[in-house]
């Protein structure tokens, strides 16, 4: 009997539990909150609405004419201008890690087309689940494709090719042509330029690289007890004409120079 009692009891409590989870209504207040300055942000996030700026919205975009830190300047190209395309031309130069991760980005983005081994015979594409032939980097059509030709198919795509531009940055890009002209040089194409201590291209590197030289110029005084500022090369104006930007930009914080 007191078996049979307990059985009913717990099970009307169980009953009585679930009821009380579901009451029928959505609840949408949390209920008690323990630190509220944590759940409900005093700032404003961002994509949310914001009363302070005329478009009412949190996010900005970077003030014009900036550049982020460790990006490069804007290449100024113009989709379409082919002709623009072929004289487009970088004077960064690459170490051995740098042509490394140039092939892991092109392993990552470009194989399933172009093939691992530059062929054009890329998994997508063999497959035949891709009809349109990709490149194949190793044919004597693409072996001397100037440079800027293949940085342009990278940022706005090429026919059946979709850009590349919001995956890689500008200087990505570069680390992936790079490791392609490599490989070409390996096969027939044009002796290799991007190599760490290979001769800047282009003494056209200069314009950009003036603005660069008056940035730095127009800063205060180094001062050793400033690290970062000890960190940036200050340029004599002597040396501005004879050296482009191009040591600092192989580490990376990088000026354009083209
Ligand atoms: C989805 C497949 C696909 C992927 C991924 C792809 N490509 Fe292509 N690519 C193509 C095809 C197809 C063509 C041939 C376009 C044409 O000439 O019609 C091509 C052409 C090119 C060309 C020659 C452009 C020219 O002017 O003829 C270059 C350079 C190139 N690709 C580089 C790359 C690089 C670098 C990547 C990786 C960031 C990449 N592609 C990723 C399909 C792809």
């Amino acid at each position: 009997m007191n078996k049979i009692k307990s059985i009913i009891v717990a099970g009307l409590g169980i009953t009585i539990g679930l009821m009380s989870c579901d009451s029928g209504e959505i609840r949408r207040s949390p209920g008690h909150i323990y630190a509220p300055d944590m759940t409900y942000s005093r700032a404003y996030d961002a994509y949310t609405s914001n009363p302070n700026f005329a478009d009412s919205q949190t996010s900005r975009l970077p003030v014009t004419g900036t550049i982020a830190r460790g990006h490069m300047m804007p290449d100024h190209l113009k989709e379409g201008d082919t002709t623009a395309y072929k004289t487009y031309t970088t004077s960064l130069r690459f170490n051995a890690d740098e042509m490394k991760e140039g092939g892991r980005l092109f392993n990552i983005y470009c194989a399933i087309c172009h093939g691992p081994n530059l062929d054009g015979q890329g998994p997508l594409f063999s497959s035949g689940k891709f009809a349109s032939m990709p490149a194949n980097f190793k044919d004597a059509k693409y072996t001397h494709m100037p440079v800027g030709q293949m940085y342009a198919a990278v940022k706005y795509g090429k026919n059946m090719m979709g850009s590349y531009a919001s995956q890689l940055d500008s200087r990505q890009r570069w680390m992936v042509i790079a490791y392609i002209k490599k490989v070409q040089s390996e096969n027939g194409g044009d002796a290799f330029i991007f190599g760490e201590g290979a001769a800047p291209a282009a003494p056209k590197a200069d314009t950009t690289a003036k603005p660069a030289m008056t940035m730095v110029a127009a800063l205060p005084a180094p001062s050793a007890t400033i690290p970062v500022m000890a960190a940036v090369p200050v340029a004599k104006p002597a040396a501005t004409k004879s050296k482009p930007a191009a040591k600092h930009n192989s580490h990376g914080n990088s000026m354009e120079s083209n």
